[in-house]
């Protein structure tokens, strides 16, 4: 191995990382080992703060390649043609849980996957779930507080969790999921993805259709069953990571199907739910799924810290020829992430390589901590000026979207969309098998015995109520396990 010189982080090539600089033998340390400041200090800042939420998590590059003509749909440069591919990074991750968390916990999946077209990253950040516990972003910090820990325990709580569930039945779908053996996935390798929400695509002749977009896994979906996901957390928290990084050393490369779903705006309007709700689905029936082409991972960062920590996702990265949608979520969300990443990497996260775009960008941004880059050289900050040739082209405008109302209210969702209760029993009695069945009530049996308080009552009570308007079955299965009457 050809040797190099130990140096400083200026490059001052240094002559000792063992023994601090001493008056004598026995000490005292000199203040003018400088390595020794130098590292001490550096090692106090290695932390950076984790996401807020999808804290733990693993991520892969690999390439996207084009199997089948989309054109008619979208013209978005990465599916041009067949055969194309494109780089990308997945980064996999469990919500709730801190850093240092078990991957086999019961909770949603992430599945980000940043694309590195032509003209710009496009980035689709979804979970494994095809839809999500709110329809309103205001909700997602009170939400995400239920599923993080009690101000004064200290200690997750399934109390908190329940009385948010039971107030807020638009919660049921995404909870009917998260409660089966889907809610305990075997690894990040056997599931499925969903962008979730509502999309749009804008094809050459500027026409729009609604998208949403699943990724199928070619592994096969399996899944832990709550003795098994609970006792992998004792045996190997990290088995999720652990299980993608040795599938991809072994060049056993995983590999998923990039679909899409399809709604023209004229069904739009005529949809019996809102296409924007992300506690809804679209049936495969009505809107089958298109295949488009094929997703692989293939190498495993060589520094996690580097390309996975700081790996940067965000839903309002989307590129010409994919827009967003009316979804109330999708728009909180356009939002959050960045301001998130400014907070969580500094605002020039974008420079970071796993964030960068490896293809040309011009803005009049400048300046900020860490600026790593030219930072625009002598170039003009300013636009419009005399001096550069900066265009914005009017070709990448976007077709205008009409809206349904030009009034502003705080419009109550409860009262134009109260229907929680149909698509979950669709699920409960259509796609479940028995065993499944059994799984998914007992599993909520075993989260709600820990509800606990003066409140107890009332909140089995109100839970118990909606489980009972998704399907009868499935309520008196849990009111039987939780031996209460419900009144
Ligand atoms: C209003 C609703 C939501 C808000 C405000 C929100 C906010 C956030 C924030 C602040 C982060 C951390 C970002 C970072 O530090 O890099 C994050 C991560 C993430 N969120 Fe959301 N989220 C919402 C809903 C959703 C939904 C509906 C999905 C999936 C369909 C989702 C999927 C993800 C994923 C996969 C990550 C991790 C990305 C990564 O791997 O770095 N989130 N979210």
């Amino acid at each position: 191995m050809k040797k190099s010189k130990l140096t400083t982080a200026s490059g001052r090539p240094y002559c000792e990382y063992e023994n601090s600089l001493t008056a004598g033998i026995r000490g005292p340390v000199l203040l003018q080992d400088y390595f020794l400041h130098e590292d001490m200090a550096h090692f106090n800042r290695e932390r950076i703060p984790e996401r807020v939420v999808h804290a733990k998590g693993t991520g892969a590059f690999g390439t996207f390649t084009v199997t089948h003509d989309i054109r008619m749909y979208t013209k978005a440069k990465l599916f041009s043609e067949i055969g194309k591919q494109t780089s990308l990074f997945a980064r996999f991750s469990i919500v709730g849980g801190e850093k240092g968390g078990a991957d086999s916990e019961r909770d949603p999946r992430g599945f980000a996957i940043k694309f590195y077209t032509e003209d710009g990253n496009w980035d689709l950040v979804g979970n494994n779930t095809p839809v999500f516990f709110i329809k309103d972003p205001k909700k997602f910090s009170h939400f995400i507080h239920t599923q993080k820990r009690d101000p004064k325990t200290n200690c997750k709580s399934p109390t908190m969790m329940w009385d948010f569930f039971s107030l807020n039945p638009e919660s049921l779908h995404q909870l009917i999921i998260l409660m089966s053996d889907r809610g305990t996935p075997f690894s990040y390798r056997h599931m499925d993805g969903f962008g979730s929400h509502t999309f749009s695509m804008l094809n050459k002749k500027n026409e729009r259709v609604w998208v949403k977009f699943h990724y199928k896994t070619g592994q096969g979906i399996k899944n832990f069953s709550r003795k098994e996901a609970n006792s992998m957390k004792g045996a190997d928290l990290d088995q999720a990571q652990r299980d993608l990084v040795d599938a991809i050393e072994k060049k056993d490369f995983p590999i998923w199907k990039l679909k899409i779903q399809v709604m023209t705006d004229a069904k739009a309007k005529k949809f019996h739910w809102n296409p924007f709700d992300l506690t809804k689905v679209w049936p495969h029936r009505e809107f089958p799924l298109i295949e488009v082409g094929t997703i692989e991972l293939n190498k495993i960062p060589e520094n996690y810290f580097r390309d996975v920590e700081q790996a940067a996702f965000a839903p309002a990265h989307v590129v010409d020829g994919i827009g967003y949608s009316p979804d109330k979520v999708l728009q909180g969300r356009l939002l959050s992430y960045p301001d998130a990443q400014r907070y969580r990497l500094g605002a020039n996260y974008e420079q970071i390589p796993v964030n960068k775009c490896p293809y040309a960008v011009n803005t009049y941004q400048r300046d900020g901590l860490m600026q790593t880059e030219e930072n625009g050289g002598a170039k003009p900050n300013y636009g419009p000026n005399s001096f550069d040739a900066i265009v914005a082209d009017g070709d990448y405008k976007e077709l205008p979207l009409s809206l349904d109302s030009l009034t502003a209210d705080f419009y109550d969702r409860n009262k134009t969309d109260r229907d929680h209760y149909t698509q979950p029993g669709n699920l409960y009695r259509d796609v479940m098998t028995s065993a499944d069945k059994k799984n998914l009530a007992d599993n909520i049996v075993s989260s709600m015995q820990g509800i606990s308080g003066d409140k107890k009552n009332e909140i089995i009570n109100r839970q118990l109520c909606h489980f009972s308007r998704i399907d009868s079955q499935l309520g008196n299965a849990i009111a039987k396990g939780l031996q209460f009457d419900i009144r």
